[in-house]
């Protein structure tokens, strides 16, 4: 099929580059001109595992091309894909989604022949509705432009694995013609099995809402029992494999520590909260301020334990271990590891942080930080390290590596991924997020 992506940012980059490796001829658009040269040219602008091959294989084969012209897509594509941004309004929780209606009015206005516009944006429940209007008032009587909303459920770091095998496909519609249409998109998907279900416009928006605030309600309830074992002296880490070994609830997304962040989650529990409030229905989503609200307390409690081993932070040297929201990513959007460095940081430490991947990314939104290029070159002579992203190379330290490039042993694990008596052992001051700093017994459960 002919295909076009409206948007290449982080959703419709991935959403092209794959839609290209199922088969179908690909345009990605974007009225970012340097961001169209670059993916052009098969450069990625973000760092996404096993992304760029799939890029470059596909732009080689010149399956994937890349466009700043709705006349050019609108002439050509079959179904058109909207990968644009939903961002939350400034000073308010609602997401703003005035960059998808300018996206459906300038396709309406240069389609020329039928063709179908399959919305991916995570947005308000209703949105679809009105777009579905804003058609009407825009088209041309000579083609006809549907409809149909299939919201993403990428994960970053498994963006490529997420797109080409989702656990399931939803897709709205007001016709089934529509549906079938994007059956045929997906034909892959379907011989692999993959659930496709249909429904109408507002239950598929909110299915990914519904989604996305149960992930962060789910993480924020672990770390609400990481309050109590820290004031009673467990371990969540074995809390949480003892729940999550229950089958009905599941030991994903009970991976206790410094919580979540990055570009969706944060955003979305705020905008279903915003919507919720418009619909008249505020208590419905009223919890979701306390999901937030344990999960900022996370950072707070970072600071604490910092705060407490090395009893005055100003001018003491601190490594802070991680800068990106999760492993495997680049992002530093709402990054509880960044926003924790930051306040250490406004506290008068002097704080060097080293990521993976990150570092680029993070001295752009807070060049006041100190960066360092390697983990040697961040913990040198450090009199407090903080592993605050739950990166290989950072789960994989070893106590006495460490201990000789900083005497001062002292060390905060915000991810739980370190086992402590190894540290205790060695000599360390350590200390956990939901765990005892000596545990008696020191479990390591199998990583979910
Ligand atoms: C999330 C959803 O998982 C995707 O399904 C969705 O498509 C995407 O948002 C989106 O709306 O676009 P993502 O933001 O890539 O994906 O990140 P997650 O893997 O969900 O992680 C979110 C945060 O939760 C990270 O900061 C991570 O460190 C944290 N987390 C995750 C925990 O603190 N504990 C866990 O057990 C799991």
């Amino acid at each position: 099929m002919k295909i076009s992506v409206i948007g290449t940012g982080y959703l419709g980059a991935t959403h092209a580059a794959c839609l290209a490796e199922l088969g179908h001829e690909v345009i990605g658009l974007d009225t970012d001109p340097l961001k169209i040269a670059s993916l052009a040219a098969g450069e990625l602008p973000f760092f996404e595992p096993g992304l760029a091959e799939l890029l470059n294989r596909h732009v080689a084969s010149g399956r994937l091309r890349f466009t700043t012209s709705y006349e050019e897509v609108g002439a050509w594509a079959d179904v058109h894909f909207l990968g644009v941004g939903t961002p939350q309004r400034q000073g308010e929780g609602s997401a703003d989604t005035a960059f998808v209606e300018a996206a459906v009015t300038s396709l309406a206005e240069t389609i020329t022949r039928d063709a179908l516009i399959v919305g991916k944006s995570t947005v308000p429940v209703g949105t679809a509705q009105r777009l579905r209007e804003l058609l009407v008032r825009h088209e041309d009587p000579s083609v006809r432009i549907g409809l149909a909303w299939n919201p993403e459920f990428l994960r970053e770091g498994f963006a490529v694995q997420d797109t080409l095998r989702p656990d399931r496909i939803i897709v709205g519609v007001d016709d089934a013609a529509h549906a079938e249409t994007v059956k045929a998109v997906y034909a892959a998907a379907d011989e692999l099995g993959i659930p496709f279900i249909v429904t109408d416009f507002e239950t598929a928006e909110l299915v990914k809402m519904a989604a996305n605030a149960f992930l962060a309600t789910k993480i924020s309830f672990i770390n609400a029992f990481s309050e109590i074992t820290e004031a009673v002296g467990g371990d969540i880490r074995t809390l949480a494999e003892g729940l999550g070994l229950d089958e009905r609830i599941g030991p994903k997304f009970l991976r206790a520590g410094l919580g979540f962040g990055g570009g969706c989650l944060p955003k979305d529990i705020r905008a279903l909260q915003a919507r919720a409030s418009e619909l008249g229905h505020e208590r419905s989503m009223r919890f979701l301020s306390e999901v937030e609200g344990i999960n900022l307390r996370r950072r707070e409690r970072a600071v604490f334990l910092a705060t407490s081993m090395l009893g005055e932070l100003r001018g003491k040297r601190i490594a802070a271990l991680g800068a990106a929201f999760k492993p495997d990513s680049d992002d530093v959007r709402d990054s509880p590891a960044l926003d924790v460095a930051v306040r250490l940081f406004d506290a008068g430490a002097d704080v060097a942080v080293y990521d993976p991947k990150a570092n680029a990314n993070a001295s752009q939104r807070f060049p006041r930080l100190g960066y360092a290029d390697s983990l040697a070159d961040a913990v040198m002579g450090a009199d407090l390290i903080l592993v605050l992203t739950e990166w290989d190379e950072f789960k994989s330290l070893s106590p006495d590596m460490l201990g000789a490039l900083t005497p001062a042993r002292k060390i905060v694990d915000a991810r739980n991924v370190l086992v402590a008596h190894q540290w205790t052992a060695a000599g360390w001051d350590f200390a956990a997020l939901g765990r005892k700093h000596a545990p008696v017994f020191d479990h390591v459960p199998v990583d979910a």
